[in-house]
């Protein structure tokens, strides 16, 4: 039953996306097990360079961090939202738990195997570890979340996944999650900085294939659950980064002039030679835009921690 209901809302958005003009996917089911897997090789890849610096802020930086968010070592929950194999939170909280902070860990994720995984091995590095798991959508754990206890809670939203949300929902999913958290709360969110496009492009457009795949996988994705007939060999990826705007996006281009059916669908899309799918946003940042986010979201900004590259930061915001 839930398994039908996520396909319908799959095959729905498909459906909307490619009958719209632009065509356009959402990049959020790039992430199957197939996905997945493309991904942590992207995340190994030495042109990816936003999981090293986030690594090295909270090796770096977790004392400071801990110190702005209790300083007087006051007992707190500790939520992350996308929480996914949480590898980076592992190294912030071995850290705080040197530090002998009060921490009671909530992991959020969807998908119920990432979080088993997730806790068995949290379990095993840190035996001390308060953790208490959440499987499901964020919004659900956010209204469980908000009553289960008087305990200061810290949200955290990292590895700018923000980036991947147009400008309106960035600022919708900031409001809604300020909405849930009490006066004094706190969120740590990541963002990607605006750098030289000669460090940013080659993230999203590597010499190993690794990026292509990722998308061109969607199309495998949506031939197997959606009964379609793509050809891979028909479509090519194309990024490209605005160093005005600051955004990365993704293509995927029709090499020729097609159709593609689908068993879940009556009529086939039709595709111009050269007409692109949009695949993804990855937003670069600066520091103006992270405080015109705070600022129309009812939160303060308490501090910014740094990668020594300055090309991320993770902001940590008090609720109003
Ligand atoms: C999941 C948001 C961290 O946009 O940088 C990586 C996803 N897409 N390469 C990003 C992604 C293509 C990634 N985040």
């Amino acid at each position: 039953m839930k398994i039908k209901t996520i396909t319908q809302t799959f095959a729905a958005d498909v459906y909307q996306g490619l009958k719209s003009n632009p065509k356009s996917l959402m990049s959020k089911y790039f992430y199957d097990d197939e996905g997945s897997r493309i991904f942590q090789k992207i995340m190994r890849m030495p042109e990816y360079y936003p999981t090293d610096c986030e690594y090295e802020i909270f090796d770096t930086k977790a004392d400071a961090i801990l110190k702005k968010i209790v300083p007087y070592n006051e007992p707190f929950d500790l939520i992350e939202l996308g929480a996914g194999d949480g590898m980076k939170t592992k190294l912030l909280l071995t850290h705080f738990l040197e530090q002998k902070a009060d921490v009671n860990y909530m992991p959020v994720d969807i998908s119920e195997e990432a979080m088993n995984l997730l806790t068995n091995d949290f379990k095993s590095a840190m035996p001390d570890l308060n953790i208490t798991p959440f499987v499901g959508d964020f919004y659900d754990a956010l209204s469980k979340i908000q009553h289960v206890d008087k305990r200061k809670k810290v949200y955290m939203f990292l590895g700018s996944t923000i980036g991947n949300f147009p400008h309106h929902k960035a600022v919708s999913f900031f409001r809604k999650l300020n909405k849930y958290m009490s006066s004094g709360d706190m969120f740590l969110v990541g963002f990607d900085l605006k750098k030289s496009p000669e460090i940013v492009l080659p993230a999203y457009d590597d010499p190993h294939g690794h990026t292509a795949a990722f998308n061109l996988n969607l199309l495998t994705r949506m031939n197997r659950e959606l009964g379609a007939d793509f050809n891979l060999g028909k479509f090519f990826h194309y990024a490209a980064y605005d160093p005005i705007t600051g955004s990365a996006k993704s293509y995927l281009i029709s090499k020729e002039s097609q159709k593609v059916y689908f068993e879940e669908f009556g009529e086939p899309v039709l595709f111009a030679k050269w007409e692109p799918i949009f695949m993804e946003i990855s937003q670069k940042y600066d520091m103006q835009m992270i405080k015109r986010f705070a600022g129309d979201t009812n939160f303060t900004i308490m501090d910014n921690f740094y990668d020594s590259r300055n090309y991320f930061v993770n902001s940590l915001w008090e609720a109003k």
